[in-house]
């Protein structure tokens, strides 16, 4: 129970009292419009029993637990829902006696103005986006399990000390724009050479840090998008200013950083989506997520057909038995299936559990609440989420060094993204299974290469055996070598065995050294071209 209350107070507070009397002293008095549920709002008037709805609205929630009744924890009831005007103290007071009296984060969300305060009343506007609903059938297992092996915790590793550098990504602070200028240039010189893949910045009117956006342009099915998104910006409990330590290791570097490796792996084998895939790091999450709100709303107001949104907000802390537990509110049923399914295809052994957030926790909200189906897979059971987020203890140390929980998550979401980028894809007809052998001897140090293999989408695999210490490398696309390979096999005797996975015709080369004199018999066998 404390551990809980504690974790909670830690946790979820977005902007706690010490930031109202920053704001009090600064004497901002602008109002600023919000919708809270009947509960919060009750909390909102013993801070101010003078203050009075402008609009209120009496809303259930849908079947789904859609927030047509955004704070309603009951499905199916009804539950009165509010838009109010209050200073800025006002609502940083109003979180904290969210958190104090109904022990619970959130509970208020932030709007822009009084328009869009009162769209946030009404039920969300399915209608008018013509999603495309995917069929949620897995039908790219080459594509998948050619690219997920390839991926690796160390390089989120990396990103997330990366992110970690920065002082704070609070999204009015140096750091908060620093870091994204970081992230944007990162992720243009990981695209170098692809035309097809760009990224830019989403500029945000009323605060320093802007969102950063990718595009993977699709081939033929480019009007459709599939989304993955985590949040850039962190915050402390603290303090709001320059110099107070906000690392977000976990929350959301990890996120961030998760997706990242997902890039990285789809270029590296040079994956080309048929849907147009959106890879976008929200400013401003943190105090009411606000960047993904301006986002989500501008693709509502192009008519973007947005197929599927995963968000990846917490990825790199095992608090719980499983490893993944899929958040069902605020969330798509069907598409939360489908990852369900998506695991136990794509990650043998990785355990999966579901939970609630119990409020608008993080960016999918924004979407969901525009009818667009969104997910969120979360790290831990709520109850048991890191402890040390919104402080300067959310470090990497403490997610244990490691990146292996989140390696789950990028893998997850690189197959989200692959199954439903390549929906209704054709994999190229391949031949029958061949084997071709060889036999010979190298002298200590000697090289000697084979193939082109000329090899059709699936796994080649080669293996030798015979005497002395032989080494083996296989290289996708051009000659393989001791400094240049996909797949090496250096063990100290003769036997060695190396698989490579191709997702589309291709050639393959090998070579084997010797590192002492010895024999060799090699066997290589693929699936041809057709
Ligand atoms: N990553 C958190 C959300 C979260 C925290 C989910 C703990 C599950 C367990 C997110 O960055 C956050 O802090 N959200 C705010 C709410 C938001 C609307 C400002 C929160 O939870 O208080
Ligand atoms: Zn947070």
């Amino acid at each position: 129970m404390k551990k809980t209350l504690l974790s909670l107070l830690l946790a979820c507070i977005a902007m706690p009292a010490v930031h109202a009397e920053e704001s009090t002293l600064a004497g901002n008095s602008k109002l600023h419009w919000i919708t809270l549920s009947d509960a919060a709002f009750q909390q909102l008037k013993k801070i101010n029993p003078a203050l009075s709805p402008k609009h209120s609205a009496s809303l259930a929630s849908d079947a789904s637990g859609l927030p047509t009744g955004k704070f309603s924890a009951h499905t199916g009831e009804a539950e009165k829902v509010h838009a109010v005007q209050v200073t800025e103290a006002q609502m940083l007071a109003l979180s904290e006696k969210v958190h104090h009296e109904l022990k619970r984060c959130g509970g208020f969300m932030f709007h822009p103005n009084e328009a869009a305060a009162r769209t946030a009343l009404s039920t969300p506007v399915k209608q008018g986006l013509a999603a495309t609903r995917p069929s949620y059938k897995i039908a790219n297992q080459a594509l998948v399990k050619a690219i997920l092996p390839t991926m690796q915790d160390s390089n989120i590793a990396q990103t997330i000390i990366d992110l970690t550098n920065f002082t704070n990504r609070y999204y009015q602070s140096q750091g908060g724009v620093n870091s994204s200028n970081w992230l944007l240039q990162k992720w243009k010189t990981m695209a170098q050479g692809r035309s097809d893949i760009s990224a830019v910045q989403f500029k945000h009117s009323s605060w320093a840090q802007p969102s950063v956006i990718l595009t993977i342009q699709g081939t033929d099915r480019a009007s459709e998008v599939v989304v993955l998104g985590a949040h850039l910006d962190s915050i402390s409990m603290n303090g709001t200013s320059e110099t107070t330590r906000a690392p977000g290791a976990d929350d959301d570097a990890s996120g961030i950083a998760s997706m990242t490796e997902v890039l990285r792996a789809m270029i590296a084998n040079k994956y080309k989506p048929r849907r147009t895939i959106k890879m976008i790091a929200y400013a401003a999450e943190e105090v009411g997520l606000r960047g993904s709100q301006e986002i989500a709303t501008s693709f509502a107001n192009a008519k973007t057909n947005v197929v599927g949104v995963m968000q990846l907000d917490m990825t790199n802390y095992k608090g719980g038995a499983n490893d993944i537990y899929l958040f069902t509110d605020y969330t798509d049923n069907a598409q939360n299936t489908f990852i369900g399914n998506l695991i136990a295809t794509y990650l043998p052994g990785v355990k999966v559990g579901s939970d609630k957030c119990g409020y608008a926790c993080s960016d999918h909200a924004s979407w969901s609440r525009l009818g667009y189906a969104a997910s969120m897979p979360f790290e831990s059971p709520m109850n048991a989420h890191n402890p040390h987020i919104h402080t300067a203890n959310d470090t990497f140390a403490n997610s244990g060094n490691q990146a292996q929980h989140a390696l789950k998550f990028a893998r997850m979401a690189a197959a989200f993204a692959i199954e439903l980028g390549s929906e209704g894809a054709v994999t190229p007809p391949s031949g029958t299974d061949k084997t071709e052998t060889f036999s010979g001897s190298l002298a200590r140090g000697a090289k000697k290469s084979f193939g082109p293999f000329k090899a059709a989408a699936g796994s080649l695999k080669a293996i030798t055996s015979g005497t002395g210490d032989i080494d083996m490398y296989v290289k996708k696309g051009s000659a393989a070598s001791s400094s240049s390979y996909d797949c090496r096999s250096v063990g100290s005797t003769a036997s060695e065995s190396c698989s490579v996975n191709l997702t589309a015709n291709g050639d393959v080369y090998l070579q084997l050294t010797g590192y002492t004199a010895g024999t060799y018999k090699l066997s290589v066998t693929y699936k041809t071209q057709k």
